[in-house]
């Protein structure tokens, strides 16, 4: 069933859990997902990162993803992640995405404004809301990390901006973590009460089950997961002998290897109680 951003994320803020967001890169990936939302009845969150939405690959999988969401009988979504700029965005509309990343978090304070704000107005227009970032959420191959969100400005922003979606750096990053990361689930909670905007947690391959539960009890409404996603479709296809199957045989067990990680993750976010 298609949702739109903000009401998907809704779900999540009635009912204290997380919506998990999946990045797909393939055809396996979409339908690996599709099946952990059907078995467990968790609404869910496709997504694909903003450079495919410039590829032939993402040309193709937008229209797989969108299958996906209408065999769903529970809420679903397509979203951009880490739009890079207008241009991606209005690409993944016209795609059907039915929410919007824009990332401009590396940017001083208010030329992030207003670029996400910019961007805000025409998805509005077009009928979908808005995820922004806020203190820019790093990879884990970079030696230093940024500074966490600050509430003010985190308060200003969404004020400013009118982003139903908030990426918050809280001690995450994208990526296979060198070291456990130590999450600051006290400014999650100060973000929470501060602002309306539904708060999303980025990284979250690698994160423990502990910190995921704590973040989402502080406020968290979204967590991303591909790392992890992509490790468990390949680690997959490392099992078989590529010689022994036809390729869509061949393929129905790493599709399962995504199904099983998808649904730990939905388990985990709490998205199964809905
Ligand atoms: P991971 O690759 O660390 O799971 O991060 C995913 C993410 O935040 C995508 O935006």
């Amino acid at each position: 069933m298609r949702f739109e951003l903000n009401e998907i994320l809704n779900i999540g803020e009635k009912n204290g859990f997380a919506i998990p967001a999946f990045n797909v890169y393939t055809m396996e990936n979409v339908l690996g997902v599709m099946n952990a939302a059907q078995e467990t009845g968790s609404p869910v969150i496709f997504q694909m990162y903003s450079r495919l939405f410039g590829t032939q690959v993402g040309k193709f999988l937008a229209p797989v993803i969108l299958e996906a969401i209408n065999e769903l009988k529970t809420p679903a979504a397509f979203h951009i992640d880490h739009g890079t700029g207008e241009d991606m965005v209005i690409r993944a509309i016209r795609y059907g995405a039915t929410g919007a990343m824009i990332d401009a978090s590396t940017l001083p304070l208010q030329e992030n404004i207003s670029k996400t704000k910019r961007v805000v107005e025409f998805a509005t227009a077009a009928g979908i809301s808005v995820e922004g970032e806020l203190g820019h959420i790093g990879n884990t191959a970079e030696e230093i990390s940024s500074e966490y969100t600050n509430v003010d400005d985190a308060v200003q922003y969404v004020e400013q901006t009118s982003v139903k979606a908030l990426a918050i750096m809280v001690g995450t990053a994208h990526g296979k973590y060198k070291q456990t990361p130590k999450l600051a689930i006290d400014r999650i909670a100060q973000i929470h009460a501060a602002t309306d905007a539904h708060l999303v947690l980025h990284g979250g391959s690698g994160v423990p089950d502990e910190q995921i539960k704590q973040a989402i009890n502080a406020g968290i409404r979204k967590i991303n997961f591909a790392t992890d996603l992509a490790h468990a479709f390949i680690d997959g296809c490392r099992e078989l002998d590529a010689k022994k199957y036809p390729l869509d045989v061949y393929l129905a067990h790493p599709t399962e290897k995504v199904k099983e990680f998808a649904i730990s993750k939905i388990k985990l976010c709490g998205s199964d109680k809905y």
